[in-house]
């Protein structure tokens, strides 16, 4: 049995026994461990039935705790860090030993980040470790953003889910890589590519994780059990409604910041209507509507469009 909880000694007590827990970020939920125990990490993985080549996001305190588990620091990392951490921003960096293989799936480099929910920083700062956690759904399944969500994910696999509240920011955190090839952005987030150009005052390019996971396998990442597929323009299947198609439009958006909120609830409450198959229209792909559109593409099977009144379907390779 699964219990929800706000007390943060109970989380505290279950990471430093080696048990997996679930916490609240301001991102999504994170499924939690301690990151310097292999045998507690390799938990993460068997409940969320992660493949291994993924690797995990080590959440620590603050600047400092970055010097503990990296090495070779760029001066990018510490401006970056001094105006948007603790936040929704994660930096790969070259690895120190301490930090164990399974964390980082063998690579010699670690994804750190300072997350900025109160909770989740009383329970870094009460126990003092760096926590291991990816968010804290099953494996290619839509990020949770309640507790209530988590639930629904891991009901019964993890003993309790720490309940911040719903998760402010609501999509997962930049990644921005700082490895020999330079400085890439390996996953849009809340923090926007320009954000960080204007910071650093350089540009930086838009790499791909591919290279660290078997390319393809992850292309359904985010998915909702019913089939998703991106259309162009939504108004030409209004007509379509009555055949029981969940339309989603977040193109008509303006708050990004209050769609991102929402946007993987909503994705979930579309997924449990039972409807035959959601079709949903991106936002403008700027600032933070790069990273929803990310999202919003990995869900996706394809593409839809009408024709001669008729459905096409044109699946993703
Ligand atoms: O907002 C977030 O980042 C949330 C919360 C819980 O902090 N976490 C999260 O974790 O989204 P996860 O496991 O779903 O995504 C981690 C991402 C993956 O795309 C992974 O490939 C990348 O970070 N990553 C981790 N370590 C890496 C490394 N050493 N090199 C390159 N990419 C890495
Ligand atoms: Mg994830």
């Amino acid at each position: 049995m699964t219990q929800t909880t706000k007390n943060i000694k109970t989380a505290v007590k279950e990471l430093l026994s080696g048990k997996v827990v679930a916490l609240p970020t301001e991102t999504v939920y994170g499924l939690s461990a301690n990151a310097l125990i292999a045998d507690s990490v390799l938990k993460i993985f068997e409940i969320k039935k992660r493949p291994q080549f993924n690797p995990l996001i080590v959440h620590i305190l603050d600047i400092a705790d970055i010097e503990r588990y990296a090495k070779i620091i760029p001066k990018e990392v510490y401006i970056l860090a001094e105006n948007f951490s603790p936040g929704p921003i994660t930096f790969v960096l070259k690895k120190k030993r301490i930090i164990p293989d399974v964390v980082t799936s063998g690579l010699d480099s670690v994804a750190l980040r300072i997350p900025s929910h109160q909770m989740f920083r009383e329970v870094l700062q009460a126990s003092g470790i760096p926590i291991a956690a990816p968010s804290a759904n099953m494996f290619g399944r839509i990020s949770p953003t309640t507790a209530k969500e988590v639930m629904k994910e891991l009901n019964g696999k993890v003993n309790y889910v720490l309940d911040g509240g719903r998760c402010k920011v609501g999509i997962e955190s930049t990644v921005i890589s700082f490895l020999d090839e330079g400085i890439k952005i390996l996953r849009p987030g809340f923090i926007t590519k320009n954000d960080i150009e204007k910071t650093i005052g350089k540009k930086v390019s838009r790499g791909k994780n591919t290279d660290i996971t078997s390319p393809g396998l992850l292309k359904f990442h985010y998915a909702p059990l019913t089939p998703l597929y991106i259309v162009d323009n939504i108004k030409e299947l209004k007509g379509l409604k009555n055949k029981n198609v969940g339309l989603l439009d977040f193109s008509n958006y303006k708050d990004l910041r209050k769609l991102a909120s929402n946007f993987f609830s909503s994705l979930r409450k579309y997924d449990e209507s039972k409807y035959n198959f959601i079709a949903a229209q991106k936002v403008l792909s700027e600032g933070l509507g790069i990273a929803i559109n990310d999202r919003l593409e990995k869900a996706s099977k394809g593409k839809i469009k009408l024709k001669n009144g008729e459905l096409k379907i044109i699946k993703k390779k």
